[in-house]
């Protein structure tokens, strides 16, 4: 979504502008903006559109040279996308740039009125920014006037400003939306993503909730809300600066789907020793060993990888698993009982619904635990217990490579259940631990599949509707892979449990309606294939994916694609490559943007 993007210190500050709002372009946004301070004042450049437009603006307008401003990408919340609507919004006094969402924003703006303020957009961030002005009107200060507008906003705020009277400095607050100060010499930064930062530095602080900052070239100074100064751990980012890269890739998504061996293989050896899951101190045995229900939440292709893991966890730990989408669970007033633990899934970590649902278990005393792949992201410090995964920075908004460390963690934790449980022999863990760090060797060849997925992609690019039918685990898998399909190439499709499509969806299915058919679970291969059969029969075009071994009969499907034979319940690894693959295809040969998909956003930090 929205990102952010800081700078004071010795350089040119917009050229530190421009190409931090390039390294979080992968967040989505419809709109860019910058504003400087300089001799002249503060002078602000906004366009609707993506960052070329803007850097088309400010070669016919100009802006001043300044060692200090401020940038920004927006995703429309409140008001279309369009130039007036963009960050940075001006007062007389300051401009801001702001991500998350004033609650409060209509009372604020009624009152604001009432005093004679008069505002030229419907934006919630120019109520922010005129609340901030009017703070700083009475109270002369920068961080004095934070605080105050902090007490009158209800909602969440990652905030830069630039006082007009305060040359070279930028302020900075955070509630519920992350900002990161990074470390230079005699210069400093904000972003709202630490990929921005690394062209310049490694070494950053994450603002803590409710915390101020100021910039002011190589001094940062942060405070708590009663405004005295806080000391910060410094961090160092692990990443090259090159993480955030697409290379010679057409694409990061493809890149992306191509690191899934490696990044794989990073997370499996971070978290196995001795052929068996090692996930203490993080998550202790004692914990497992006196576990109620396991509650598994996420939002998207995460949910998807919990779906997975509910499997898992119930059929080695024999331990009840609940599957809940975020944005649900945080208002449905859950059963959540002493011995549950609540298993948050993320990406980003920065997931408003996600965080929701994490800090509605708190609040109930239950434990609990987030998997993620963004060290110091907001779900990693909120939780009771974390577990990295190690993706690296994931640019493509279709989540790929996020999903496969995902699911190995999730693995994990069902292996090491059983294992403290006793709920499988020594042996049989061990087995199943080999078994999962020989995964990466096989996603290998499967990627050598990419011509074959980019046929079948041809195949159907120009449906307008399609299936995606699987039992079990493979259902689970449908529905991740009609996700990634409809995200970047816009084609709807549905997913279904292959048993249910007989229950009404089947009347869609005419002369050429492609159905992609996943059948890798031997217990309910010939169900599926009873079913990919009723679709057949009434002239489906049949994409099938089933195991290295499975009798096909023949004339049911126009393609089968063979997965490498592995240990059954670890299928999904291999499973998901060729659906990501297709979906790939499927956006590049409609020519979509296959990278910044429309409307999406990478990290989602609005409900
Ligand atoms: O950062 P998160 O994993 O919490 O994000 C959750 C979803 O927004 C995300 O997986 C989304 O569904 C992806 N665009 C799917 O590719």
């Amino acid at each position: 979504m929205c990102g952010i993007i800081g700078y004071s210190g010795y350089r040119a500050c917009l050229h530190v502008l421009l190409e931090g709002l390039e390294k979080l372009e992968y967040r989505g946004y419809d709109s860019a903006g910058v504003a400087v301070l300089a001799a002249e004042g503060i002078q602000a450049r906004k366009a609707q559109g993506r960052l070329s437009a803007l850097e088309k603006l400010l070669e016919t307008s100009p802006l001043p040279a300044a060692d200090c401003g401020i940038g920004h990408t927006r995703w429309a919340t409140h008001g279309a996308p369009s130039d007036r609507n963009s960050h940075p919004h001006c007062t007389p006094h300051l401009a801001v740039v702001h991500n998350g969402i004033v609650e409060n924003y209509a009372a604020l703006r009624t009152e604001l009125k009432r005093q004679g303020v008069e505002f030229i957009t419907e934006t919630d961030t120019e109520v922010l920014a005129q609340l901030l002005e009017s703070c700083y009107q009475r109270t002369g200060e920068p961080l004095a006037a934070l605080q105050a507008m902090a007490a009158r906003v209800e909602g969440s705020y990652g905030l830069a400003v630039l006082f007009c009277d305060r040359p070279g400095q930028v302020y900075l607050a955070r509630r519920h939306s992350p900002l990161i100060v990074g470390y230079g010499e005699k210069e400093c930064f904000v972003a709202s993503d630490i990929p921005a930062l690394l062209p310049y530095t490694k070494e950053y602080a994450v603002l803590d909730e409710e915390e101020m900052a100021l910039l002011d070239h190589g001094r940062v100074e942060v405070y708590d809300p009663q405004g005295r100064p806080v000391e910060k751990e410094h961090l160092t980012a692990q990443l090259p600066a090159q993480a955030a890269d697409k290379g010679s890739w057409p694409h990061f998504m493809l890149k992306e789907i191509f690191e899934q061996p490696q990044v794989l293989q990073d997370t499996l050896s971070t978290y196995v020793a001795d052929d068996l899951p090692n996930l203490a101190p993080a998550l202790p045995d004692k914990l497992l060993q006196n576990l109620g229900t396991v509650h598994l939440v996420g939002c998207g292709t995460a949910m998807h990888a919990c779906m997975v893991g509910k499997t898992a966890i119930e059929s080695l730990a024999r331990v009840p698993a609940q599957v809940e989408v975020a944005s649900e669970f945080r208002y449905r007033d859950p059963i959540l009982l002493p011995g549950d633990l609540v298993v948050t899934v993320s990406q980003s970590g920065e997931t408003s619904d996600t965080l929701a649902a994490l800090q509605l278990a708190k609040e109930r005393g239950i434990p609990t635990l987030a998997i993620v792949n963004v060290p110091g992201s907001s779900l990693a410090r909120a939780a009771d217990m974390v577990l990295y995964t190690q993706a690296g920075p994931e640019i493509a908004v279709a989540s790929t490579k996020a999903y496969s460390v995902q699911l190995a963690v999730l693995y994990l934790i069902a292996i090491r259940m059983a294992w403290a449980r006793k709920a499988l022999p020594d042996a049989r863990c061990r087995q199943l631990t080999r078994a999962l760090c020989a995964i990466p060797a096989m996603q290998q060849p499967l990627l050598g599949k990419a011509e074959e997925m980019k046929m079948a992609a041809q195949a159907l690019q120009n449906a307008s509707d399609l299936f995606f039918v699987g039992r079990g685990m493979d259902y689970s898998l449908s529905l991740e892979g009609s996700l990634k399909l409809k995200e970047i190439s816009y084609i709807h499709s549905e997913a279904y449990a292959a048993g249910e499509l007989k229950h009404g969806t089947i009347s869609l299915v005419t002369d050429g309606t492609p159905i992609v058919a996943l059948a890798t679970q031997s217990a309910v291969y010939e169900k599926t294939l009873s079913n990919v059969k009723e679709a057949r029969a009434r002239g489906a075009r049949v994409l099938l994916l089933c195991s290295q071994n499975a009798p096909v009969p023949d004339a049911l499907a126009d393609e089968v694609v063979r997965l490498p034979q592995c240990e059954e319940l670890l299928t999904p690894l291999l499973t998901i490559l060729p659906l990501q693959l297709l979906a790939y295809y499927a956006s590049v040969l409609r020519g979509c943007d296959v990278d910044r998909p429309r409307n999406l956003a990478k990290s989602v930090t609005v409900e």
